[in-house]
């Protein structure tokens, strides 16, 4: 299987910038796959989300050197219009990037450019509002909106566009608890239907290691380390370390006298699912 993406000695210095903003960074993105990033404020990870749809290096000057391979398109000779139709970029803040008065102008203005026919485009809106459960907002200004119905009209607008790999930067870090269900809800269904590679960055523990097959830890531009979700969240050394907060589930297991990283839970259903298989 080809990989959706794959990073090989990513290198990125801004401008005027003494040291590069990220640095060393090598890893790939298989179908289906959902790869967390995380790495304390100013590690490089809304560069390092920029630069899989290439608005790094296009949009923004600076040094760029290694490779970036989006199905296997080197970004460099590609412009982000280029790679709309592969890489979805979700921002933490959607109302920024709205323009529609209304959700469904929201999704047609995405995809105008893109020369299909009416009755395509048509066919692509149902799709997508549909895949975000929020067909009965077409008529309703995306402004309107509450916080997380609004990243999930952002996320349609990405759909809509059926790229084939989505990378959310903090996509729920400003929404409140019902909010940031709602988009989980939907992302949890997207890594279901297994047609999409997810790049979630985060610094919310408990949704990375619930949500994550592996996870990237930066730090001042460099990549710590990528290791699957159970060995990076039970690597409590590590965690602390670098400032990641430790699952609270974990703190607890971590307790148990001889017990192995391997054995500990590292989310709330895994431990229950545990704990009922020892009294079954
Ligand atoms: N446009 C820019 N020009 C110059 N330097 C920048 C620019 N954007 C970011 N940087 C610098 O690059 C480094 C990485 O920033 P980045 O925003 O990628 O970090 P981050 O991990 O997303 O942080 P946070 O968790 O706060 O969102 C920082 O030192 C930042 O100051
Ligand atoms: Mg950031």
């Amino acid at each position: 299987m080809e990989p959706l993406v794959q990073v090989s000695d990513l290198k990125w210095t801004y401008v005027g910038s003494k040291r590069p903003a990220l640095n060393g960074i090598n890893f790939s993105l298989m179908p289906g796959e959902v790869l967390g990033v995380t790495g304390p404020s100013g590690a490089g990870k809304t560069t390092l989300a920029m630069t899989i749809d290439s608005l790094i290096p296009n949009n923004f000057h600076g040094d760029f050197s290694g490779k970036i391979l989006v199905n296997g398109k080197n970004t460099t000779d590609y412009s982000v219009c280029d790679l709309v139709q592969e890489v979805g970029l979700v921002f933490q803040d959607p109302e920024s990037q709205f323009m529609g008065m209304t959700v469904e102008e929201e999704l047609v203005f995405t995809l105008e450019n893109l020369g299909l026919s009416d009755e395509e485009i048509t066919r692509r809106v149902d799709h997508a509002i549909r895949m975000v459960h929020m067909e009965d907002f077409l008529q309703r200004s995306p402004f309107s909106l509450s916080g997380g119905q609004k990243q999930k009209v952002a996320i349609a607008s990405c759909l809509a566009l059926e790229p084939s790999i989505l990378v959310l930067d903090e996509p729920t870090s400003e929404l409140d608890p019902i909010g940031t269900t709602e988009v989980f809800s939907v992302l949890r269904e997207l890594k279901k239907s297994r047609k999409i590679g997810i790049i979630l960055v985060s610094h919310a523990t408990e949704d990375l290691a619930s949500f994550c097959d592996r996870v990237l830890l930066l730090s001042e531009g460099n990549q710590v380390c990528l290791k699957n979700t159970q060995e990076f969240f039970t690597d409590i050394p590590l965690l602390t370390q670098y400032g990641v907060q430790i699952p609270q589930i974990v703190e607890a297991f971590s307790k148990v006298p001889g017990i192995q990283p391997e054995q500990i839970p590292i989310t709330l259903s895994e431990a229950v699912r545990q704990m009922t298989e020892v009294e079954a």
